[in-house]
């Protein structure tokens, strides 16, 4: 009999619960012996619910009940969630997460933790949700070289982008609505403002490549700029708008970043909508491959947690590829180079557009008669540094009254 403790019993400790008691047959047929919830952590009381009987409120009574094996840490933020994945880890017990925030900052750390006590680390839930992507980097893309990975990690931002697409509804109205569903952190921030992706393309990158890459050298924008005007741009240039997690091979390290996209309707990246994630990985010798499925939410993110559970008691935890004494350099902001969709508003068309020709060299443009004195254009080929000049000297051109937004542009 193998014997877990949950911390945390927000929305995916208790989904975590859930499945455990519930498939209990199928995940103890799995792990080779039953497997039973003896305690769960949490501040608050649950009266009533089928919890009551396991919670603590000490983390004490989990770290030194030498019965529990596999501590399950499905809190969010970093502390205490780190501290205690520390010292479960160096109690001999195997921890299983969700916790990006604390994969990516602290996992160097803590996968050493675990190989040195003979234990495992795992964390498959923290990237993607439901969706099998560390396994298949580590056990089957294993003959390759990998060289780029990148898709939509993020669910509440691309439910809040396909509900603004199809229905026109303002981005706050739609983040409230995420709330409830449960796919939104409780600080929705870390969300929309891209950090939770950030750190997800941290962690797959480090894998993918081997080293750490540091979530905080990649350069990373939200979705709170985006507005309907801009999605009717994308749909006039047959594009989806999506925010990417990006990173990409070059021969010093790696290109990455974190923001909104426009895609072409035809790839298809953009028709993952709702909450759903997708991930392309390119190798060497595979070529693309591209996982799908739930990138949020109580059961799915419970269902890859648990999986780990059955192989942290199972003890056929995957290896990692991942070489936690060596760091992976990450291009800066600046020399990214992009192609990019620039909004711009004007005084006299006429002028507007010269000025436009003589900085980007002659450019297709893009122009919605509903939204009056204004049009886009595309620019390809530049650096982030070479845009944001260009961008600024823009904004200073007599015809020009507002560079209104720029979205970068993937094929
Ligand atoms: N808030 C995250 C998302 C949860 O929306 O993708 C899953 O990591």
């Amino acid at each position: 009999m193998a014997k877990i403790a949950i911390l945390g019993y927000g929305t995916v400790g208790s989904g975590v619960f859930a499945v455990v008691t519930k498939n209990q047959d199928v995940v103890s047929k799995k792990a080779g012996e039953a497997v039973e919830v003896k305690r769960v952590l949490d501040l608050r009381d649950f009266p009533g619910d089928p919890v009551e009987p396991y919670l603590t409120h000490r983390f004490e009574d989990i770290l030194e009940d030498e019965e529990i094996d596999v501590v399950v840490e499905v809190m969010s933020g970093i502390n205490p969630a780190y501290s205690f994945s520390k010292q479960a880890l160096e109690a001999g017990k195997s921890v299983v997460t969700s916790n990006k925030a604390v994969v990516a900052q602290h996992g160097p750390e803590l996968i050493d933790a675990a190989r040195a006590h003979g234990v495992s680390y795992l964390f498959e839930a923290s990237v993607g949700g439901a969706i099998p992507i560390i396994r298949p980097l580590m056990t089957s893309l294993t003959a390759d070289h990998i060289t780029e990975v990148w898709g939509i990690l993020n669910g509440t931002t691309n439910y809040i982008l396909t509900e603004m697409a199809e229905k026109g509804t303002a981005f706050s109205d739609v983040l409230k609505d995420a709330q409830k569903l449960g796919y939104a952190e409780a600080d929705p921030t870390a969300d929309v403002e891209g950090h939770d992706a950030c750190r997800k393309i941290a962690i797959l990158s480090s894998l993918a490549y081997g080293k750490t890459v540091d979530f905080q050298q990649i350069p990373t924008e939200g979705i709170t700029k985006i507005t309907a005007e801009d999605i009717a741009y994308g749909k006039a240039m047959g594009c989806a708008i999506k925010l990417l997690g990006t990173s990409k091979k070059t021969t010093h390290g790696i290109s990455a970043m974190v923001a909104p996209y426009f895609l072409p309707v035809s790839h298809p990246l953009a028709s993952v909508n709702g909450v759903f994630n997708a991930i392309f990985v390119k190798g060497d010798m595979s070529g693309d491959t591209m996982y799908y499925g739930s990138g949020a939410g109580k059961l799915p993110t419970a269902s890859a947690v648990t999986a780990d559970i059955i192989d942290a008691v199972r003890q056929t935890a995957v290896f990692l590829d991942w070489d936690t004494s060596a760091k992976l350099p990450v291009e800066t902001k600046d020399e990214v180079t992009v192609k990019a969709f620039v909004r711009v508003a004007y005084s006299d068309a006429e002028q507007a557009k010269k000025a436009c020709n003589d900085l980007f060299g002659v450019v297709k443009f893009v122009q919605l008669e509903s939204f009056g004195d204004e049009f886009g254009l595309v620019a390809d080929g530049l650096t982030e540094a070479q845009l944001a000049k260009k961008a600024a000297l823009l904004a200073q051109a007599p015809a020009i009254t507002q560079v209104r937004n720029i979205i970068r542009m993937e094929e």
